[in-house]
């Protein structure tokens, strides 16, 4: 079943980054309005108050109630819009002159005495219509000997109507924020994320064929160079080990048609004519030591192949170092003799190793020293343990070897030439066959000349 597609990171991103700049746009926005009205509110008192206090003045020392009852207007004339309320009157009486067009209810108010003067704290708020404040406040004064009140008001419904222009125009920004902020971030990350498209295109497109082929991350952001490395970096690998296994593979058709073909040879050309039954057993025999061959080959390939599963399955035990080489040293003594030559074996130490992978890495270069030595010499076996790491070294005389010969040995396949020549025993796994053992063990081989002549093959274990 197909996994369910995650909403994509370009659309995730780019509607936080668009809810981001909404808030912030609605926050400063909001501040903004809550600053314009407070200052809104601020100047409409100013006004209400200055007005009370210039009809307070005016009626002590100017205008008596009777000219006001004259003429009315003139009141009516001075104030300047529908929003303002004006009443005069003597406590208990109708009022003198009365302005409110809108008939506001005003709140309850306090008197302010003739002779205190006015203070913000002595307006009193009010609602008209649902969201229309209204700011009043009631003062006395003496005219011509009586006692008068004067009442104003102002109802903000022009500051009210202008705030809610503002209001639309804020959200009216915040919408553009979102949208802009959202289109924005849409095209800028879809192009940042470009390198990660070609990444795809360019992954699609590899086949065993196409291994060669590189990411350019020249123009990669930093945060994708990385993985534009580490994605470069395993196409190496993966190319590196491909052509092995190519090469291993044609080398290993090539091994073993040779040996295939003789054997072919040898029957057809026994097959021509009638044989004695000694020359049967001759050639029986000889196909046997063919085959045999054969045999131990696909063995070590089979081996080799499965070695990532063999470190797996590694047998670890403590080993005394001094009872195995004893046990190697005894195994080929009688070959050695052959040659007239001589195995020494000198050191001793715990090792921590598979016992069967070991006996097998120190047969093989024992067995080899023994086939490619000078006849008549001696092979020297050593074991030396410095600070818990293990080495143990094995070193014969025989033909001095070039340094690119000496890189090329442990390679499958590779057989010197006099070893080509020599003996038709030999298929060049055997220092493949130590170098992978060394490896499951964390360790290495290494192969070196102290002098010209001389030969050492150094295993080297890690501390355990
Ligand atoms: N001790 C040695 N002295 C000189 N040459 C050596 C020595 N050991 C290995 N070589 C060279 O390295 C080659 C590779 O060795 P390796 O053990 O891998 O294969 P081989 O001995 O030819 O065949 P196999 O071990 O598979 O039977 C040999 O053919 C030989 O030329
Ligand atoms: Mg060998």
């Amino acid at each position: 079943m197909r996994a369910r597609r995650q909403p994509s990171l370009t659309l995730r991103s780019t509607l936080a980054f668009a809810v981001v700049a909404m808030l912030a746009v609605s926050s400063a926005g909001m501040y903004l309005y809550e600053t314009m009205k407070a200052s809104v509110m601020t100047r409409s008192d100013h006004a209400v108050l200055a007005r009370l206090d210039h009809f307070r003045k005016l009626l002590q020392y100017d205008l008596t109630l009777d000219t006001l009852r004259g003429s009315p207007q003139l009141f009516e004339n001075m104030l300047d819009s529908e929003d303002d309320i004006f009443i005069i009157a003597e406590p208990g009486k109708p009022p003198v002159i009365m302005v409110n067009p809108l008939h506001a209810p005003l709140p309850e108010m306090p008197v302010v005495a003739a002779n205190r003067p006015l203070a913000a704290a002595d307006l009193r708020s009010g609602e008209v219509d649902p969201g229309v404040p209204l700011r009043a406040a009631t003062v006395e004064a003496i005219s011509g000997g009586k006692v008068v009140h004067l009442t104003a008001a102002h109802l903000a419904v022009k500051e009210m109507a202008t705030l809610a222009g503002f209001r639309n125009r804020i959200l009216f920004a915040v919408a553009l924020a979102f949208v802009l902020t959202a289109l924005l971030g849409y095209l800028l990350l879809r192009r940042g994320l470009r390198p990660l498209r070609r990444m795809a295109d360019h992954a699609t497109a590899i086949t065993p064929a196409r291994l060669d082929s590189r990411m350019d991350s020249s123009d990669t952001p930093v945060e994708l160079q990385q993985l534009s490395e580490a994605y470069n970096a395993m196409l190496d690998r993966l190319a590196d080990g491909y052509q092995r296994l190519t090469q291993f593979s044609a080398d290993l058709a090539h091994e073993i048609r040779t040996p295939v073909g003789s054997l072919m040879g040898h029957c057809q050309v026994a097959l021509r004519q009638p044989r004695t039954a000694d020359e049967y057993q001759m050639l029986l025999a000889s196909n046997l030591e063919e085959l045999e061959r054969i045999s131990r080959m696909v063995e070590s390939i089979l081996f080799l192949a499965r070695a990532d599963d063999a470190q797996a399955a590694l047998n670890l035990q403590s080993l005394d170092l001094a009872e195995e080489l004893q046990r190697v040293t005894g195994y080929f003594e009688g070959l050695a003799e052959e040659r007239q030559m001589s195995l020494n074996s000198q050191g001793d130490g715990q090792l921590k190793a598979d016992p069967l992978l070991l006996r097998r890495a120190l047969s093989n270069l024992v067995a080899n020293a023994i086939r490619y030595a000078d006849e008549g010499s001696a092979i020297d076996i050593r074991v030396e343990t410095a600070s818990g790491q293990c080495r143990i070294e094995v070193e014969n005389q025989g033909p001095t070897l070039s340094e690119s010969t000496l890189a090329k040995l442990f390679d499958r396949f590779y057989r010197g030439d006099a070893s080509r020549h020599q003996s038709s025993d030999s298929n060049g796994l055997g220092l493949a066959i130590v170098a992978a053992i060394m490896q499951f063990h964390g360790g290495e081989v290494t192969a070196s000349q102290p002098v010209p002549g001389t030969i050492r093959f150094t295993l080297a274990f890690p501390a355990s």
